[in-house]
């Protein structure tokens, strides 16, 4: 307030140590004054309603000593003036002038004092030869005090720093002028517009504090892709690059019919059972799959055909037709295999078909009856899948598989191997091994293993075959046909690659936000 009353009567401060500060009889000339100034300078400033300059000046402060020559005089002058006139008084012998100045001064003062011809000896004792004396330091003490200099310059002030009567100190202080938001009131700018302002009208005059384009600003959260996304979309890379087409797979629910039965899953299968898969309750069941296919599926779970004797167990439609959460993607891989061979069943399908083979042309009918309708695809999916598991550390309910299927004439499982080798290198994965396995419509089934360098072992990183007659040839594709696929879980190579050892550091409410926005964002 001082300060805007000030630069209203005065219309600039141009020296704040001229400023009488509330409560104080003298002028701000202290450092420590300058500096509570200061502070409300910067406020003042922040409001625009001044604007300032710092100086800075070069100032002397005395010393315990020098304060005592301003108040007592210097130690020559003190020295004096205890001695008598010569001639109107006993001299002082050297042992009484300690008694009466001090050692110090005695010493320090009696030199200075005849050397300013101020005083001589009578005798055994000191005298005063002069009246009158003018004691300069004294007056230079006193001047210093006041003004932090002296007039005289420099090379006094030397002297006296020479003798610690004094000590150099800079001091801060201010040009003060009028800002743009100038005013003598002191009310805080608003720095929001409220609903109460506006209701009431006073945003009309309030006043409000300008933007300060300077300042940082809130680090702005953009979104961050999961890393199992960034995963998923890596692997989808690795097949567009080999050719593949992406299948969809958008219907998380699928029928018995699909998920197992056009695989050639037992219907007593243990994978059916109500631990392993979850079934839908409302509704539970599927509308009826195409009716030929049906019964070509049927009747080889039931009694074989294609070669093969089949199960020879009751075939239960109830089964067949219960809605459920798909176990694995090749339920979906189940349904463009079947719409793949379309053609070779005689029907017209357009679109789709084309889709799924790229529109390749088919040059290896070998058969000699010309075309029969099929044409090699090259196929994957990467989505989600359930199953009714124990959750645990690497287990839930859900995960993600990636699959790939190729079809074509005449592959063998040495076609499925190297291209197994040729994909997992592609994710990173040189050393790759093959372990016979089962799957109820894959023969042969191999499981695939990776050397796991950090855990420094064998781990199964996929599964895959040669998808069995009794499941192609009731879909109408042609004996030379064959199909293989593989799998992997999406996580597994996910929590490898980010170093993450429990799945719900992954997956679930647990997730963190920050683990997700600071993960790298390649990890292949
Ligand atoms: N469906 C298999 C699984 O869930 C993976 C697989 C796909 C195996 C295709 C063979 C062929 O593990």
């Amino acid at each position: 307030q001082l300060v805007l009353t000030t630069l209203d009567v005065q219309g600039s401060i141009p020296d704040t140590r001229t400023l009488v500060l509330p409560g104080q009889t003298l002028p701000a000339a202290s450092n420590d004054d300058q500096i509570a100034i200061l502070g409300a300078l910067n406020s003042l400033l922040s409001r625009e309603m001044i604007t300032y300059e710092t100086r800075e000046v070069i100032s002397h402060v005395l010393t315990p000593e020098g304060a005592q020559i301003a108040n007592e005089g210097s130690h020559e002058a003190r020295v004096w003036s205890v001695l008598p006139e010569k001639g109107k008084g006993t001299p002082v012998s050297p042992v009484q002038l300690k008694k009466f100045v001090g050692d110090e001064t005695a010493k320090v003062g009696q030199g200075r004092a005849f050397k300013n011809g101020w005083i001589g000896k009578d005798g055994d004792g000191l005298v005063k030869l002069v009246a009158e004396i003018s004691d300069a330091t004294k007056n230079d003490m006193q001047e210093i005090a006041s003004t932090g200099t002296l007039k005289t310059g420099e090379k006094i002030l030397a002297d006296l720093r020479k003798r610690k009567l004094i000590v150099q100190r800079k001091i801060q202080w201010f040009t003060v002028n009028k800002g743009s938001n100038f005013s003598t009131s002191t009310v805080k700018p608003e720095t929001d517009l409220t609903v109460d302002m506006l209701t009431s009208g006073t945003w009309k005059t309030s006043t409000f504090k300008k933007y300060n384009f300077e300042a940082e600003g809130i680090p702005t959260n953009g979104g961050a892709l999961h890393p199992l996304l960034k995963v998923r979309e890596e692997i989808r890379d690795i097949f567009l690059e080999m050719g593949f087409a992406e299948m969809p797979t958008s219907s998380f629910v699928e029928s018995g019919f699909w998920c197992f039965d056009a695989l050639f899953v037992p219907q007593q299968h243990p994978a059916r059972e109500m631990q392993d898969t979850f079934y839908l309750s409302d509704p539970q069941r599927a509308l009826p799959p195409q009716p030929e296919y049906y019964k070509k599926v049927s009747t080889v779970h039931e009694h074989g055909g294609f070669g093969s004797t089949g199960y020879r167990a009751p075939w239960s439609h109830e089964e067949s037709s219960k809605l459920l959460l798909r176990t694995h993607t090749t339920a979906s891989s189940a349904h463009m295999l079947y719409k793949l061979a379309a053609k070779c069943r005689g029907e017209v399908i357009e679109g789709d078909e084309q889709e799924l083979t790229h529109g390749a042309k088919d040059t290896t009918n070998l058969d000699g009856k010309g075309d029969d309708g099929f044409r090699p695809a090259k196929l994957f999916s990467i989505d989600r899948v359930f199953r009714n598991e124990a959750m645990d550390a690497t287990h839930l309910a859900e995960f993600h598989q990636v699959e790939g299927v190729v079809a074509d004439r005449g592959l063998t499982l040495a076609d499925l191997i190297g291209f197994m080798r040729v994909f997992f290198k592609k994710m990173g994965i040189e050393n790759v091994r093959f372990k016979p396995a089962y799957n109820p419509y894959t023969e042969p089934s191999l499981e695939i293993f990776a050397f796991h360098p950090m855990l420094n072992k064998w781990v199964e990183v996929g599964n895959s075959g040669m998808f069995r007659p009794e499941m192609l040839e009731p879909m109408g594709f042609p004996k030379d046909v064959h199909v293989h696929g593989w799998g992997l879980s999406l996580e597994r190579p996910t929590m490898i690659r980010y170093g993450i050892n429990n799945i719900r550091t992954l997956v679930g409410h647990k997730v963190s936000i920050d683990h997700i926005e600071n993960s790298a964002a390649v990890m292949f």
